[in-house]
Formats: structure tokens, sequence, C-alpha cells
């Protein structure tokens, strides 16, 4: 599974993304407000891939993709697809040195495009940490509505933490298309 944009290329993972994978999650400001603790250690990485690697993109559960731009891995992006295969939940990492540059949100709309035009899905949600301003700004700019605020309703590293639930539907993304 492989897709294209202008200025990146979006792939499975393979064993020789561990240690670049580990890196990026062992930044503290990377791991912020994301469920894993930094350091993310170079054994977590490979179990990571190897998991990765194995699982199908069109089943049920979680598939990863590995952002690269011209030959490197800056990021990923991970789409959680339900057990009835029409929606869907996204989740994106980009490593710091390569944000502020568009690449998360053009690597989550190719993303978007492939989940709504060719699988056909009908929904993807998305949610974020409400303190987690450049998430909610990406998935803004990319056209998801925000549909609510759970207040304290996740314990994230040892405190009651917001989040912020986020809605696209595939008639929206057709609409808001060029
Ligand atoms: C959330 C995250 C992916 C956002 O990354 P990002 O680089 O800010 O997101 P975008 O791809 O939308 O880039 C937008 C920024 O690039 C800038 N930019 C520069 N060149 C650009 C270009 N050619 N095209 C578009 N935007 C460009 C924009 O002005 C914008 O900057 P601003 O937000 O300061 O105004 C990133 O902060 C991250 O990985 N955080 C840690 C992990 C995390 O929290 N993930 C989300 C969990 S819910």
């Amino acid at each position: 599974m492989r897709l294209t944009t202008e200025r990146l290329v979006l792939r499975p993972f393979t064993a020789a993304d561990a240690p670049a994978f580990a890196e990026y999650r062992s930044d503290p400001a990377v791991a912020r407000y994301q469920g894993w603790e930094a350091p993310f250690t170079l054994a977590q990485a490979e179990e990571f891939v190897r998991d990765v690697a194995e699982s199908d993109p069109a089943a049920p559960g979680w598939y990863q993709y590995a952002v690269e731009v011209g030959g490197v891995l800056v990021g990923d992006v991970g789409v959680g697809l339900h057990e009835n295969r029409m929606q869907a939940d996204i989740g994106y990492t980009l490593a710091t040195a390569h944000q502020g540059r568009g690449y998360a949100a053009e690597a989550v709309r190719r993303v978007l495009a492939h989940l709504f035009e060719v699988r056909g899905l009908h929904r993807v949600s998305a949610e974020c940490d409400a303190r987690n301003e450049r998430s909610a700004r990406l998935l803004t700019r990319v056209g998801f509505r925000q549909e609510g605020h759970r207040v304290q309703s996740t314990w994230l590293k040892g405190e009651w933490t917001d989040d912020l639930l986020f809605g696209l539907l595939a008639e929206e993304w057709r609409a808001g298309r060029p």
C-alpha cells in the first residue's frame, strides 16, 4: 500500500525504520499528548514496526503509513478501521524537525482521499488533547468539523485531560474538494 503526493511518499513500515521511529517518538515534545512515554526504546520500535508490517490496511484495526520525504522517515499516519469497514479513526505524528511545513496536512489529506474516494468510507473521526493546538489546527485545516469537547475524560501521564472530538463525512469531503 503506497500513496504519493507532490512532496511525500506514504508507504508500509519496514524493519529499517525502527531507529528513526524510536528517535522521533522519544522526543518529549512529540510524545507530550500521545499515549506512549518518552523515551521510546529501539526494542519497542522494532516490535511496533514488526506488528504494523504484518497488518492489512483493508482489515479492521490499526494500519500505519510511514511518511517519507526525500527517502527520510519523517512521521506516520495511522488509520483505525472500524469493524464495519465503513468508518475509521485517524492519527498522525511528525518528527519535530519536519513540523511547520505542511507535511502532516498533505499526508492526512492524501490518506483521506484514499479512504473516501477509493475505499468508499462514510466517515473518518479524530480526537486530540484539547491543549494540542497544532493537532486541532491541522484537523480543521483539512476539513474536519469539531463535534465535541469531553471534559477530563482521559487519564494521561498523571492527570485528567480534555479531548476534542472531530468528524468528517464523505459528503463533506467531496463538497470541500477543489
Ligand atoms: C500535530 C502535528 C502532526 C502537526 O504538524 P504541523 O507540521 O503543524 O501540521 P501541518 O502539516 O498542518 O503544517 C502546518 C504548518 O506548516 C506551515 N507551512 C509551511 N509551509 C507550508 C506549506 N508548503 N504548505 C502548508 N503549510 C505550510 C503552516 O503555516 C502551518 O504553520 P502554523 O500552524 O504555525 O500556522 C505535529 O505537531 C505533531 O506531530 N505533534 C506531535 C504528535 C501529536 O501530537 N500528534 C497528534 C496526536 S492527536
